[in-house]
């Protein structure tokens, strides 16, 4: 079974959203994939993700209310075949804790797939207003679709 880790900095906005997206897409197309979400900070820790996350999820039929946070630890890299980072700050973080090239290699930045090379952030909507996670929900979708076509292939 394919074991995909998305991650941001708080794992309460973009990275569960990231995950809920993908658990659902997962369970429609029968597909067998595990995937988490971690953030690289410990700010919210056991928290559910942030209510704009949940509600904006909701929009579309998908309740990622049950989701908790956790930080991202070194042994992800031996649990996960993928980890999937939101912006390129988190990029860096998980690559410098990476203890081998084939660590290194699991890391892909989740725009890449629809942008290759670009290195595309998805945009932190922590601090700014609502229309923010419907940004972010578009980009993770349309990205995700594209990521779960290539591990098909
Ligand atoms: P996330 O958003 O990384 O998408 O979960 C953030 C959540 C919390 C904070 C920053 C970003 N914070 O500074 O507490």
């Amino acid at each position: 079974m394919q074991k995909i880790l998305t991650v941001c900095l708080g794992n309460i906005c973009r990275s569960p959203m990231a995950q809920g997206i993908l658990r659902k897409k997962i369970s429609e197309r029968g597909m067998d994939i595990k995937v988490d979400s971690a953030g690289t900070a410990d700010y919210h820790v056991n928290e559910a993700p942030d209510p704009r996350s949940v509600e904006t999820l909701l929009k579309y039929d998908n309740d990622i209310s049950d989701l908790r946070g956790r930080q991202f630890i070194t042994e992800d890299f031996d649990n996960f075949d993928l980890i999937i980072p939101m912006d390129e700050d988190n990029y860096g973080h998980i690559i410098k804790l990476a203890r081998s090239k084939e660590d290194s290699r699991k890391v892909k930045m989740l725009m890449n797939y629809l942008y290759p090379g670009e290195n595309i952030s998805v945009p932190d909507p922590y601090f700014g207003g609502p229309e923010g996670f419907d940004r972010v929900y578009e980009m993770i979708d349309k990205a995700t679709d594209k990521l779960l076509q290539d591990i098909q292939r």
